[in-house]
């Protein structure tokens, strides 16, 4: 878990200022949902046999013995909360969200217990536009990010609970006549969650996996029909894809569309956004059959690959405007007045006081970077009298007033 400090701070300023450009375009609203939820969430919409429900929550009894987990995903929480306000019945809903996740996960490059997700979810569409949509809305951040090329779309169709449950069918006899072939884990999935072998890092696995049975040739019509019309979407608009007919994806709740963006450019933890459509999950949460697709996007590993590509705007725009300060003792207190009255004179500029011993105070200002310096010199009845640095340029004896006039024509 990481401190993220003032110094980092603005890339993520700049990241999720991005976001919010692109949902407002796309009229999405936002969203925000508690940090824990019941256990029993997570265990009924993620999955009893997945990694997140069975090794990676953070769960814990709240005082009245309630057992209750902080979130590892923020879909579920959203699909509680749409069923318990009433949003989600025979409405069309798109929601944006953004905050910390947490997951008990074995901790490296891209890969945190917490981490910070921003993510869309839209409700009560059934068609591929609205697939198609999603998916269009994130590459429109990656546009606006420029770190489109950077980025491979993976899609695949996971079709009917029914067309998906014959496939596993088909797949699980292959494996189990190989099963000494396959890696430990993929082993032990045999027997649990075997369509997450297709999704195994091991070599020899995946080698074998290349005669066994395609998802794709047990899609359901309707399914087909599906992927098909959203391939056309994504081709009109000129969106390069692969189709991976292996890509699972590790939570258990979807059906027919899935998708991931992934690159080349951060190792091992190369997907920076991952979703699909999860039609089953309102009603097995308790409310009205309702379809539903989203995605969610990793911020911290969309940051390294922003680093990465130095594609992240200089921090130019980060610096200071004015330092202020008191040349001689006891004007302490009119420097905090000044810097309230200027400050509503150039809400746009970064003013910033000093509140610390005066020795060698012209140094100390240099020494913050600012484009102008101001040094409150005497206290008259009338008011303060101040200098004004402006590189080499100084103007002493300023009033208030001329100072303000002074730092307005500059501006
Ligand atoms: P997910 O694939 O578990 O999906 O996570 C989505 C993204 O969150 C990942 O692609 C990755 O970028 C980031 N992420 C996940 N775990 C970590 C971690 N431990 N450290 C850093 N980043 C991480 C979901 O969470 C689904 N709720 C997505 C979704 C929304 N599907 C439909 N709607």
């Amino acid at each position: 878990m990481n401190d993220i400090l003032p110094e980092q701070s603005p890339a993520w300023q700049y990241l999720e200022e991005k976001f919010l450009g692109v949902v407002n375009n796309y009229s999405y609203g936002e969203i925000r949902t508690p940090l824990v939820e019941q256990t029993e969430l997570f265990n009924r919409s993620i999955g009893e046999v997945t990694d997140i429900v069975e090794k990676e929550m953070y769960c814990f009894e709240d005082r009245n013995g309630e057992r209750i987990a902080l979130r590892p995903e923020g879909t579920a929480s959203i699909v509680r909360a749409g069923i318990e306000h009433g949003l989600l019945f025979n409405q069309t809903q798109r929601f944006w969200y953004r905050g910390p996740m947490f997951r008990y996960e074995k901790p490296q490059k891209g890969r945190y217990r917490q981490f910070h997700q921003i993510g869309v979810e839209a409700f009560g569409m059934g068609g591929a536009d609205i697939d198609a949509e999603v998916i269009l809305l994130s590459a429109s951040l990656w546009r606006s990010l420029g770190i489109i090329d950077s980025l491979t779309l993976e899609i695949n169709s996971l079709g009917s609970n029914e067309a998906r449950a014959q496939y596993k069918r088909a797949l699980v006899e292959f494996l189990s006549e190989r099963e000494e072939q396959l890696d430990d884990d993929s082993k032990r999935r045999l027997h649990t969650n075997p369509l997450r072998i297709l999704d195994s890092k091991d070599a020899s696995t995946q080698a074998l996996l290349d005669g066994a049975p395609n998802l794709l040739d047990y899609l359901d019509e309707d399914s087909q029909a599906h992927f098909s019309a959203l391939r056309a979407i994504l081709d009109s608009a000129n969106i390069k894809y692969v189709i991976n007919s292996r890509l699972v994806r590790g939570l258990d709740y979807y059906n027919k569309t899935v998708f991931e963006w992934t690159t080349d450019k951060l190792g091992a933890q190369g997907t920076v956004c991952a979703g699909g459509r999860y039609d089953g999950m309102v009603e097995q949460l308790g409310g009205k059959s309702t379809p539903a697709v989203g995605f969610a996007m990793g911020e911290e590993r969309l940051l390294l690959l922003l680093e990465t590509l130095g594609v992240l705007p200089s921090s130019a725009g980060e610096s200071l405007d004015i330092y202020l300060s008191a040349q001689e003792k006891g004007l302490q207190p009119q420097v905090i007045l000044l810097a309230e009255e200027l400050r509503s004179q150039f809400p746009g500029l970064k003013i910033r006081t000093h509140c610390a011993g005066l020795k060698n105070i012209l140094n100390k200002a240099r020494q913050s970077g600012a484009q102008k310096i101001v040094l409150i010199k005497t206290m008259q009845a009338g008011g303060i009298t101040a200098t004004l640095w402006h590189g080499q340029q100084i103007t002493a004896d300023l009033t208030v007033a001329n100072l303000i006039e002074a730092l307005d024509s500059e501006n």
